[in-house]
């Protein structure tokens, strides 16, 4: 893979036609380690947030050593990038041949599920498999998130304590999961969530082995600055402490977003100016679906050799398909004399970013290219310093 020091070496040199990816493979690493370091437990990087094949070698080299994956294709991916890692099944409804493929043939010994069904299929599918990790997973609120996932997944109330207890007959080790929804903006998401494991460890009655927080750590982006992730971190691991488990319960997290998203960014270039609409070739079929259809805004940066001393002005952005959906409100904060031909970094795109790219309408090439600078935004700090309360970095 080619090499430059930052957006702007690689655009002067190269003035690229197709929007490229560049990867910030130090940032991945320092996101990793700072959880294997401060996390008060086991952390599982959640491979749906990035499934790059060079990502998950750089968090397998940072200390990572298991990953929750949700389908087929990704414990596939994981096993053969990776064939010593450790996989968890996360998806609480999985194809049965799935789990068999999973159990007999990769090894996958950890599933969750959040009903009898799913409890039934992976009996049959293992065929009766004494050595299992299952995980139930409960409903809990997504009202601290940016994005929920409180709706889809998570057991009935009413049906939680016998799923816990017969899970509990067919399972080696039995855990607890739940996920408070993406980009949690404050710890009480967690412990909010950890009260509702409480309430269910005492109304079954059943030995848990292991709690798992799920993901749902945050990262920055404009208007979004969350505190920092030791606050996190602290507050769950007293809420942990306090639940009425073994001494030799475990506690697990999933982490996607937050071990990925300053991994990439994306440079695009401006193909159009139409007043404060710039027309680039990148975006809601690229890297951009959530900037278009949840309106995030990233932070972005104009790529230019000759530094613009104009003052900023709110920007939105079309992207390169036929499509009027394929529109990025913004609004994206640029200098004002901004023209067809420049180059725009957009920054943060290493979650649910580069991962969701489509070919739509033959616009989906691009090339990928690490740099060394650092990422726009940063939870971990830059270089040797370390993440502090108020801990995002700005460049
Ligand atoms: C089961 C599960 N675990 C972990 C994650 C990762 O979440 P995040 O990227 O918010 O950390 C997801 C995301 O959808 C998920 O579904």
């Amino acid at each position: 893979m080619h090499k430059h020091h930052s957006a702007l070496g690689l655009a002067t040199a190269k003035r690229p036609v197709q929007p490229v990816t560049l990867l910030r493979p130090h940032a991945a690493h320092r996101a990793a380690r700072f959880f294997v370091e401060n996390f008060p437990g086991k952390s599982l990087y959640a491979v749906k947030a990035n499934p790059s094949a060079d990502l998950l070698q750089v968090l397998w080299d940072a200390g990572i050593t298991h990953y929750d994956v949700a389908s087929m294709g990704e414990v596939r991916l994981v096993a053969r990038t990776l064939p010593d890692a450790t996989l968890c099944f996360m998806h609480p409804v999985k194809a049965e041949e799935a789990i068999a493929e999973a159990y007999f043939v990769h090894g996958v010994k950890t599933f969750s599920l959040d009903s009898y069904d799913e409890l039934l299929k992976i009996r049959r599918a293992t065929k009766g498999a004494a050595d299992l990790n299952l995980l139930v997973r409960l409903k809990v609120s997504s009202e601290h998130s940016k994005l929920s996932l409180a709706t889809k997944f998570g057991t009935d109330p009413d049906e939680l304590t016998h799923l816990l207890f017969e899970t509990r007959q067919t399972a080696d080790a039995l855990g607890i999961c739940f996920h408070v929804g993406s980009q949690a903006m404050t710890p009480a998401a967690f412990t909010d969530a950890l009260e509702r494991v409480r309430d269910a460890i005492v109304q079954s009655a059943v030995t848990v082995d292991v709690v798992d927080v799920g993901g749902g750590f945050p990262s920055a982006y404009p208007g979004m600055e969350p505190p920092a992730l030791t606050t996190y971190f602290a507050a769950i691991h007293e809420k942990f402490e306090d639940l009425p488990i073994s001494y030799s319960a475990e506690l697990w997290c999933e982490p996607g977003r937050a071990l990925c998203a300053e991994y990439s960014s994306v440079l695009v270039r401006v193909e159009r100016r139409r007043g404060q609409d710039l027309y680039i070739n990148d975006g809601a079929y690229g890297a951009l679906f959530d900037a278009a259809h949840i309106g995030w805004t990233y932070p972005v940066r104009l790529i230019r050799q000759e530094e613009s001393h104009a003052e900023l002005a709110e920007f939105s952005f079309y992207g390169p398909t036929c499509d009027d959906m394929d529109f990025m409100k913004g609004p994206f904060m640029l200098p004002s004399d901004i023209q067809q031909g420049d180059f725009i970094e957009i920054g943060m795109l290493g979650a649910y970013g580069c991962a969701m790219r489509t070919g739509f309408n033959g616009f989906g090439v691009e090339d990928r290219v690490v740099v060394s600078d650092e990422p726009m935004l940063s939870l971990y700090g830059y270089g040797a310093e370390q993440a502090e309360p108020s801990n995002v970095v700005r460049l």
